[in-house]
């Protein structure tokens, strides 16, 4: 399983691989191939059931097409009611580059910038953008969160009326339109207002973000379908309808077959699969680790270990704050594998013998033996993958953040329940938004324990 991660946790070597491998698959023609598919295929992805579906499968391929040049990579997704402004870091140039020149919309910093030579558009001209100009502000979390309250998938007559209540036509924007989905195509402006927008490189981390709320949507309703209608809507959008281009090209991909995201090989960094596991497999002998959130530590009678990751090297730190090599926590051969953040993650190391062998459950009487042992690590792929400590400062910020929105979410709720005017999945959703509440209190109380040690 691989993670697609918060753009904004991402570190300046993951973007830049990114970057690299976008500007690769365009050197080689094959970026715009995505472009044409979208340009030639509106009507089979838009204002029907199959949005979500049909756009899964083209970031699928796109995806898979990056990590052919650069195995390492995911997509990153884009969550526009956070990061929701013009000076927003996913702007930056080191990343998409940002708002375009008042003249005319050229952008002028970053990779995809035109002048800087690498990315003339599919269909000629320059990549533009104008923010806030068409739409004066990126869609809300309260936007959003209605969104995924709203049930069933889709209703009848599964089109792209501005009344039309279902989950899809909401998350696309066409009820009251533009909003979410289109209200961010649109805030962007330039190269994402017409059918080409994938020109801009940015329509992919906008779209893995829809597709995480598709996704999100599933897990929050499980009682409902993930998708409708088996039967009634448009060609190529019932459940087990071949969808366009891929059916003209003999290849049988129904809304059915992209349902499940876990089964296409991919999860999302908000959900449990992808919470980063670290793996310590010791040849010599097991050694038990507690998970102190961001730090691991070796435990043992003696001095305790910590393993710290700060995205290269891992070392491992006593509590007298001597650096130590892995070679030195013992005997035998430590190797690491962090799922999350690159497919392997190897400390390994020559074996030698060890002065003073760290083997607790030797001393404990319990069974040592060569299996590896498996833990769970922090919540916080972000604070993982960051220096220790401004990590954990880090991680604190944006959960306060993240509670803040939650809580403006829930007093805005608990104030439509005191009206009376709440439907039952408002009621639903604001349960859900209370217990997350409450987790992330308790995550945010277990860091902030860490940092008064
Ligand atoms: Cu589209
Ligand atoms: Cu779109």
């Amino acid at each position: 399983m691989r993670c697609r991660k918060n753009q904004a946790t991402l570190t300046a070597q993951e973007k830049a691989r990114f970057v690299a491998a976008v500007l690769a698959l365009k050197a080689n023609g094959t970026y715009d191939q995505y472009v044409a598919l979208h340009v030639n295929n509106m009507p089979s992805a838009h204002r029907a059931p199959a949005f979500f579906p049909w756009h899964r499968e083209m970031l699928r391929r796109f995806e898979l097409d990056l990590q052919a040049i650069d195995s390492s990579v995911t997509l990153p997704y884009w969550n526009w009611t956070v990061d929701n402004t013009p000076t927003s870091s996913i702007w930056n140039s080191d990343f998409m580059g940002g708002n375009g020149r008042p003249s005319d919309g050229k952008v002028m910093d970053g990779a995809f910038a035109f002048d800087n030579g690498n990315w003339p558009l599919f269909g000629g001209g320059f990549l533009a953008r104008r923010f806030g100009l068409s739409a004066a502000t990126l869609p809300s979390a309260m936007d959003l969160s209605n969104a995924l309250g709203t049930t069933p998938y889709d209703v009848s007559p599964y089109n792209d009326g501005s009344s039309l209540a279902g989950f899809r036509n909401t998350l696309e924007g066409w009820r009251n339109g533009p909003q979410l989905h289109n209200r961010v195509h649109v805030w962007i402006g330039g190269s994402m207002s017409p059918s080409s927008s994938p020109n801009d490189p940015v329509f992919f981390l906008h779209h893995c973000f829809i597709d995480k709320c598709w996704a999100d949507w599933q897990a929050m309703h499980p009682a409902e379908s993930p998708y409708l209608p088996v039967t009634g809507a448009p060609a190529g959008h019932n459940l087990n309808d071949a969808m366009q281009p891929w059916a003209g090209q003999g290849q049988t991909i129904t809304p059915a077959s992209l349902v499940s995201h876990h089964a296409l090989g991919y999860a999302y960094d908000t959900e449990g699969v992808c919470q980063p596991t670290l793996k310590l497999i010791d040849d010599g002998g097991l050694k038990p680790i507690v998970d102190t959130h961001i730090t691991l530590k070796l435990v043992d009678d003696r001095p305790t270990l910590k393993i710290i990751d700060d995205g290269g090297t891992i070392k491992a730190v006593d509590d007298l704050g001597t650096i130590k090599t892995v070679d030195d926590l013992g005997g035998g051969t430590l190797k690491g594998f962090d799922d999350v953040k690159l497919p392997t993650f190897d400390i390994g190391m020559p074996a030698k013998p060890a002065a003073d062998t760290i083997d607790p459950m030797a001393a404990s009487g319990r069974p040592v033996g060569n299996a590896p042992f498996v833990l769970a690590t922090p919540h916080h792929s972000m604070a993982w993958a960051e220096t220790f400590p401004g990590a954990i400062e880090r991680a604190l910020a944006q959960l306060d953040q993240q509670l803040a929105s939650l809580e403006a979410m829930a007093a805005e709720l608990e104030r439509r329940s005191k009206h009376g005017d709440m439907t039952d999945a408002e009621r639903s959703h604001l349960d859900a938004v209370r217990r997350e509440v409450v987790g992330i209190r308790d995550e945010r109380e277990a860091l902030a324990r860490y940092l008064r040690k």
